[in-house]
């Protein structure tokens, strides 16, 4: 190495200035590669500091230098460290996933009101200890007719008023056949509730749809009266409306029962006063029921002398109807969500 150079080099870095002037781009990076860039411009093995540094000749200069090359260091540290937590707060508020937010609500069904009300009348009969019972919708007239007494000059034989398939075979029109299927399968004592659909050639109005459902009971023992059927009634219209219901009976005629009678049942929205619900009478219909009749047991080979029954069947959507005080049937066949979702 020269006498001229040496000095020159030493005396060409003035490392106050080379100081000031890394600090200063230290502090504007504002990105990692640029930071990059800055070190080995800065502290690279050809950067000015480090070649002066190799040069170095005396103490002094050599500390000076040094004591650059550190703070430097310490400057880049420090930057480096800073841009990273700027970049992660960045991606964290971007695309990072706050675990501490409410989730998006998952909205979970509910029953259908008819649904909730034959689990009701379900829960009813079970805790009388009756046994729940299913049966065909394509049904036999024999077993929606015949061995249910109907005379062969009954209106429900009509084409017009029950959906025939062939001449023999229909759409159940009740949930009665019920009955004889059961006293055909088990001997008595039977206690049990059937519960289905049923059809009807009926035209759509607020009352009435083709297509609606039954719960249709049958107990058969030793020395049932008509006591029995209404302390039963009493306590189903009970579960299904409330404690301080009332059930009272009118005659009726049906071709399965003798006697026949109509339960009706106290009406809820004027305690009994009269109302538009009740048409100011105070009750409301619930359907049809009745003692079996001796022709019925002898139908199905039980001695009618021996065995004595009651019978009775009402309608699912009526009793949805008037426990949840909806004004049209229909709104339990359209399946609109704002409807069924109030329930
Ligand atoms: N099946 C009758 C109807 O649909 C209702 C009924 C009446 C059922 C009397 C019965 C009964 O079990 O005993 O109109």
């Amino acid at each position: 190495m020269s006498k001229e150079r040496e000095p020159a080099t030493v005396a060409a870095v003035d490392a106050a200035a080379l100081q000031n002037e890394a600090l200063a781009a230290v502090a504007a990076a504002s990105t990692p590669a640029e930071l990059t860039e800055l070190r080995t411009r800065y502290l690279g093995r050809k950067s000015e500091l480090k070649q002066a540094l190799r040069n170095v000749r005396d103490r002094e200069s050599g500390m000076t230098l040094n004591a650059v090359r550190e703070r430097l260091e310490e400057a880049f540290a420090l930057r480096e460290a800073e841009l990273d937590r700027t970049a992660l707060d960045r991606a964290l508020s971007s695309d990072g996933v706050d675990v501490t937010l409410p989730g998006d609500e998952l909205r979970v069904g509910q029953l259908h009101p008819t649904t909730q009300i034959r689990r009701l009348v379900e829960d009813a009969f079970l805790g009388l200890g009756y046994e729940i019972r299913d049966d065909r919708e394509v049904e036999t007239v024999e077993y929606n007719f015949d061995k249910l007494a109907f005379p062969s000059t009954h209106s429900s034989r009509s084409p017009r008023d029950t959906f025939f398939l062939s001449d023999d075979v229909v759409l159940r029109t009740e949930t009665s056949p019920s009955q004889i299927h059961h006293l055909e399968s088990r001997e008595p004592p039977v206690y049990m509730v059937s519960i289905g659909r049923v059809y009807r050639r009926d035209a759509i109005t607020a009352t009435r749809y083709p297509i609606f459902h039954q719960f249709e009971g049958l107990a058969v023992d030793e020395g049932l009266t008509l006591a029995d059927l209404k302390g039963t009634l009493l306590h189903v219209m009970r579960a299904l409306y409330g404690d301080d219901r009332r059930v009272r009976f009118r005659t009726h005629y049906f071709p399965f029962t003798e006697p026949s009678i109509e339960p009706d049942v106290s009406c809820g929205i004027c305690g009994g006063a009269g109302c538009r619900t009740c048409k100011l009478t105070g009750w409301i219909e619930m359907g049809g029921a009745g003692m079996v009749d001796p022709q019925v047991f002898a139908n199905v080979g039980l001695d009618p002398e021996a065995w004595t029954g009651f019978a009775f069947g009402c309608g699912l959507e009526r009793a949805a109807q008037l426990r949840h005080d909806i004004p049209d049937i229909r709104a339990l066949w359209e399946n609109d969500l704002r409807v069924l979702r109030q329930f």
